[in-house]
């Protein structure tokens, strides 16, 4: 799958365990920076620019980390035709993909470890939508 991946150096450690474990299963993970989790930098310019990529199509879905992911959620769910969801555990991960077709995730760096980032970054992309019922909810967000 095309993906497209961005942090701030709040999200940056998170950031680079998830794109490590996505190239090893066989995804196209472009990574739009940040470059170090040292220098602080605009959350708002990154998750911008990831919400590019996904409305031009040149990916599917998308991952934003910074120290909560609440600021990168904020910013990608003003973007039309985006669906950021903020989360910690596995069953939302795999719930926001499965009845919102989320497009975007958004992880905290300060809030889970890089195990548990890894963790449900592979789960929400290895998730399908549902379609059904949900695809009716979900047009109804853009109305
Ligand atoms: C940066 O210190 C921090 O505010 C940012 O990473 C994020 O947590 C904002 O929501």
């Amino acid at each position: 799958m095309k993906l497209v991946i961005a942090a701030d150096h709040g999200g940056y450690n998170i950031k680079e365990a998830i794109k490590a474990a996505l190239a090893t299963q066989g995804h196209e993970v472009a990574d739009l920076g940040t470059d170090n989790g040292v220098d602080s930098v605009d959350y708002p310019v990154f998750a911008k620019a990831l919400c590019a990529e996904i409305k031009e199509g040149r990916a599917e879905l998308g991952i934003l980390c910074c120290g909560t992911g609440i600021g990168m959620s904020m910013v990608a769910n003003k973007q039309r035709g985006i669906r950021a969801a903020v989360l910690s555990d596995t069953f939302s991960a795999e719930m926001t993909r499965r009845h919102n077709n989320a497009n975007v995730l958004c992880l905290g760096g300060r809030v889970v470890s890089e195990a548990e980032a890894v963790e449900l970054a592979l789960l929400f992309v290895a998730t399908p939508f549902e379609g059904g019922r949900h695809e009716r909810r979900v047009a109804m967000m853009e109305d």
